[in-house]
């Protein structure tokens, strides 16, 4: 596979969950952050979630300081000039992505395989704008990173057999089960599952019934781990909105659209677990519905 150093960029909720998983699998791992304190609040989550899998005895101490040790943290992009394999995992927006991607494919070597943990852009959109299309693929993982065991590995018509195989074992070497996605809009699962989580904002719209009913009612009745506002609350309000724009510019179908109702609650800066507030009020032991 010929990977060793891994460059992880942005460490929210995905960048973190990558980062981790890589360090416990062997790889050593750099991580990129726009600034310090943003690296510091990722940090602290790849702790707490490697001392969390400590205390469930799933880790051993020992090797969560070993996987620790492989880590580094850096706001600075030329500390990724010497990695095997770069995962963007930043903002979903393509204008950001791209000014990432054109910066580091100046600075990487040509060996080095892009990849982009995008949800609902095209990674044919993002290897046009390099000058190293061939090496350059997909990986799209699920949150919490390290618990979902999918990724979807996704080829353009541009990425060489020789990447694509590289990156299915990378995929494979970090513990996950790879399925191979064409590069459309939202890949395999955010195809079935966006509308599902948009389609339940607009019965809400229409009164059929409460956030916590709506959320019993797919929880118990289809044996969902979650229901939808639960899964839009843990996505983020405001990832779920953008994925949503990007996935109804690309498709034009109304299943895509992003209902008013989500743009209210990204307006009010509700984004979810994350920020404390979006369907749910996350700051109790236990998440209490807000008004909508
Ligand atoms: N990091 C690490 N481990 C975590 C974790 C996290 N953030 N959250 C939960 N876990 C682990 C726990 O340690 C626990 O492990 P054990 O069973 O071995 O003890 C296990 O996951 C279950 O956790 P809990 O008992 O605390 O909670 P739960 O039973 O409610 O499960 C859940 C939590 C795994 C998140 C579950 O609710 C679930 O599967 N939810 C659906 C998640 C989902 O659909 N994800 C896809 C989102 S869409 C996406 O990712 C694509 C996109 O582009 C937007
Ligand atoms: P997030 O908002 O939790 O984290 C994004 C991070 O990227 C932030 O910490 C931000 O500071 C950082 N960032 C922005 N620009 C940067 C740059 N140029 N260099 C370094 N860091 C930068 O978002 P997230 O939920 O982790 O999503 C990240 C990507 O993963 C998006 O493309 C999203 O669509 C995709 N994704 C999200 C989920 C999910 O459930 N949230 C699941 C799968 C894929």
């Amino acid at each position: 596979m010929d990977i060793g150093t891994v460059g992880v960029v942005g460490c929210g909720l995905m960048g973190s969950g990558i980062a981790e998983i890589a360090a416990k699998s062997d790889f050593d791992v750099k991580v990129r952050e726009v600034s310090k304190d943003f690296l510091e609040a990722g940090e602290k989550r790849i702790r707490k979630s490697m001392d969390r899998a400590v205390e469930k005895e799933k880790l051993s101490a020992e090797d969560r300081d070993a996987a620790w040790a492989r880590l580094s943290f850096t706001t600075e992009i030329s500390d990724l000039a010497e990695c095997d394999l770069v995962i963007e995992a930043i903002v979903e927006e393509l204008a950001a992505k791209n000014a990432l991607f054109g910066e580091l494919d100046g600075l990487c070597g040509e060996n080095t395989i892009f990849a982009s943990n995008t949800s609902s852009l095209t990674i044919t959109d993002m290897a046009a704008a390099t000058s190293r299309p061939d090496r350059f693929v997909g990986l799209h993982f699920f949150n919490p990173v390290p618990v979902m065991k999918l990724v979807e590995v996704v080829r353009t018509i541009a990425t060489s057999d020789e990447t694509f195989e590289r990156a299915f074992a990378f995929s494979k070497a970090v513990g996950k089960v790879p399925i191979t996605a064409k590069d459309n809009s939202g890949f395999v699962v955010n195809l079935l599952l966006v509308p599902y989580m948009l389609d339940a904002i607009r019965q809400l719209e229409r009164g059929v019934a409460s956030v916590r009913d709506i959320d019993t009612g797919m929880t118990l009745g289809c044996g969902y781990p979650m229901g939808p506002f639960l899964l839009c609350d843990f996505v983020g309000i405001d990832t779920l909105y953008r994925i949503s724009e990007i996935m109804f510019e690309e498709y034009r179908e109304e299943r895509y659209a992003p209902p008013p109702l989500l743009r209210r609650i990204v307006a009010l800066g509700r984004y979810g677990r994350k920020t404390g507030r979006g369907f749910y009020d996350w700051s109790g032991d236990e998440p209490v519905p807000l008004p909508v």
